[in-house]
């Protein structure tokens, strides 16, 4: 997930992407309060969801850490306002609509803006590992 506040590019890697209703459009991702990247979403009201491609392990390994710059040797451009990470499986630019506080986490409702896909098998994440489509745990 992908952040931009006064033309600084901010990452976090997250496994609670997931679709939230079909009509109208949302999505939501769940991030912890102590996450730089809900600093920035709360702020900005804009999130982009980079759906990782099976190549782009160590974008998320990268992201998973903390601290700025994390998109530092990663290929991005800018679209919609948001870091656009280059060669993933799909992405999403979305308005934050709605925050909701539950617990040490914050539900985030994101309305797309902008939504595209390409034929890239997804990055998974399983066991602890990233992992790609049919490879065994
Ligand atoms: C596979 C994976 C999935 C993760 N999913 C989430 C998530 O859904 N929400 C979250 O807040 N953190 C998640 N994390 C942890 C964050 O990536 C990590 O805490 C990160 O350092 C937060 O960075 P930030 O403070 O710059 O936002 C995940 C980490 C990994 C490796």
């Amino acid at each position: 997930m992908t952040g931009m506040e006064n033309g600084v590019p901010h990452a976090t890697t997250v496994s609670s992407f997931s679709s939230l209703s079909l009509t109208p459009t949302y999505a939501q991702v769940i991030l912890d309060v102590s996450s730089r990247l809900l600093g920035v979403v709360e702020r900005t009201k804009r999130l982009g969801i980079n759906l990782l491609a099976d190549h782009q392990k160590e974008i998320g390994t990268t992201c998973a850490g903390k601290g700025l710059d994390k998109l530092r040797d990663v290929t991005w451009r800018e679209s919609a306002g948001l870091p656009e990470i280059a060669d993933c499986a799909g992405w999403l630019a979305c308005e934050a609509t709605e925050l909701i506080h539950v617990g040490d986490h914050k539900i985030v409702v994101a309305r797309p803006l902008e939504i595209r896909s390409s034929d890239r098998a997804p990055l998974l994440y399983h066991r602890a590992e990233f992992r790609r489509i049919g490879e065994s745990a």
